[in-house]
């Protein structure tokens, strides 16, 4: 395991004292958990073929609608990119945390996610997913789930089988609401916890950004706590810990578990 210095093991030993006082916890993670299993977080720079364009101009309803095919063959690319990406140990360190709790009855973790990866399922989590998922598919017209295998490789579009309208993947875009039954029970977690936890997330794109403002000013004022490299400028952090998921994770669930 990676030496923390001095302050690093002084926040996660912080954190650990909060969480070991809690009964309900709610973690919101983004793109950053998953950073080091080797997939690109949304606001890195895109490479390769897809240098030119930003991922928030592709994962968007009015692009799809305006060039499906451009969209579509961005997400034949990136499922390409991830089908081999394995959970990395802020993945493991997590799945481990909620399953002990779970077995002993302890406490309460909710995991929410805004990846559309599934690798906190690989890992063995029970994941809430605000923005869908990379695996599934519907149509975009009259969104019956398409159901059958589809080849990666294979840029061209699909037709849907009952009517001719595209596939899509099943993917929260820009422009779009969220699931209304994942949405209402992340709103809930965020409202009755008193652990906020967020680990690798920019934090800037609502709603699921508003669920640490919900989880602060609920009758529990929950404590709120930030995993990430790069803190944001949230000034309702109450524990930074500046370093790479799969590296404070480990440290701060074996602490944790080691009760
Ligand atoms: N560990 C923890 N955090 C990390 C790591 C790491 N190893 N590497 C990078 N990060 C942090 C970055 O510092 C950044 O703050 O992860 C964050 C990733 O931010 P975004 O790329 O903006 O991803 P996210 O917050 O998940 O985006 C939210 O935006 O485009 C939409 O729907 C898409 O779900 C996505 C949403």
């Amino acid at each position: 395991m990676t030496q923390l210095s001095p302050i690093l093991s002084t926040n996660i030993e912080k954190a650990v004292n909060c969480l070991r006082q809690s009964d309900t916890v709610c973690i919101l993670t983004g793109a950053g958990i998953s950073a080091e299993s080797g997939i690109p977080t949304f606001r890195d720079k895109q490479t390769g073929l897809w240098e030119n364009y930003r991922a928030e101009d592709l994962a968007n309803a009015g692009a799809f609608e305006r060039d499906p095919n451009l969209v579509w063959s961005w997400y034949q690319w990136r499922r390409n990119l991830v089908k081999d990406k394995q959970p990395n140990p802020a993945h493991h360190a997590l799945a481990r945390w909620q399953q002990a709790w779970q077995q002993q009855n302890k406490a309460e973790l909710t995991l929410i996610t805004q990846n559309v990866d599934d690798l906190h399922e690989q890992a063995g989590s029970i994941a809430t997913h605000l923005h869908g998922h990379l695996w599934k598919n519907r149509c975009s017209k009259c969104d019956a789930i398409y159901d059958m295998p589809i080849d990666y490789t294979d840029a061209q579009l699909i037709h849907c089988p009952h009517c001719q309208g595209f596939i899509r993947p099943d993917i929260v875009w820009f422009g779009e609401g969220l699931p209304v039954d994942e949405w209402l029970h992340a709103k809930l977690s965020a409202r009755t916890c008193q652990v906020f936890i967020t680990i690798g997330t920019s934090s800037i794109v609502y709603p699921a950004a508003g669920l640490v403002d919900l989880a602060k000013y609920s009758p529990y004022q929950a404590k709120i706590i930030e995993i990430n490299p790069n803190p944001t400028d949230n000034p309702m952090v109450d524990i930074q810990i500046q370093a790479k998921a799969g590296e404070a994770l480990p440290q701060l669930v074996n602490q944790l578990l080691s009760e």
